[in-house]
């Protein structure tokens, strides 16, 4: 846990790194994107432990509105940055160095065990949605408000509903840590 919490620390914080470490524990202690992580990373500690993580997934219910299933996995560098109303269904995969905005949604299609693969270093805009056992590349972008219901490709840009893909290169890998 303390290794993921690491990555996603110094992803979160990485803007902030030039500042000094008084200002980055005050970012610790007040951003909201940090302890919805937090609490994330916890409540899959408990439960990889066989802990009850009831109170960590109730305080990110009540407070964030974000509820996490069953045998999620996700990697290392996860960022939030409006940390609200985002649901993630069970045997979804979150690849490292992904951004998940305020109201994005992975879930299964009617009759489906498996939920959306995220790969590395995917871009989940505000609102957008992963719906099935679909998977979005390496440093994919999906915009705002979108509904992916296909595979997409790295590198690829998409948007809509059904989402579409508009451009196969976007420039996110060269921007990722
Ligand atoms: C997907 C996105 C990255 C595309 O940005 P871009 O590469 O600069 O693309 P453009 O703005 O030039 O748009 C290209 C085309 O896609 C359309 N488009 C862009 N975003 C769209 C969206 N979310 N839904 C539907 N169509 C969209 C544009 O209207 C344009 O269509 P046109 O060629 O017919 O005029 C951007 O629109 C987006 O959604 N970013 C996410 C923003 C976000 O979630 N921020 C977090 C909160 S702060």
């Amino acid at each position: 846990m303390f290794a993921l919490l690491k990555a996603d620390l110094h992803r979160n914080l990485r803007d902030y790194l030039p500042c000094g470490l008084l200002k980055r524990v005050v970012l610790c202690l007040t951003l909201n994107s940090i302890h919805a992580v937090v609490l994330i990373r916890f409540q899959q500690w408990c439960s990889r432990n066989h802990l009850p993580g009831i109170f960590a997934s109730k305080i990110l219910f009540w407070f964030f509105k974000i509820e996490i299933g069953k045998n999620v996995r996700i990697g290392p560098g996860l960022r939030l940055p409006h940390p609200m109303d985002i649901i993630i269904a069970p045997n979804s995969e979150v690849g490292p160095d992904c951004d998940l905005y305020a109201g994005v949604r992975l879930v299964l299609s009617h009759g489906n065990k498996q939920g959306p693969i995220l790969a590395r270093n995917v871009f989940m805009g505000d609102g957008a949605k992963a719906v099935g056992a679909i998977n979005i590349g390496d440093h994919a972008i999906i915009g705002v408000s979108a509904v992916v219901t296909k595979d997409i490709p790295a590198n690829a840009t998409a948007v809509g509903i059904p989402a579409k893909v508009i451009t196969l290169d976007n420039q996110r890998a060269n921007e990722s840590s």
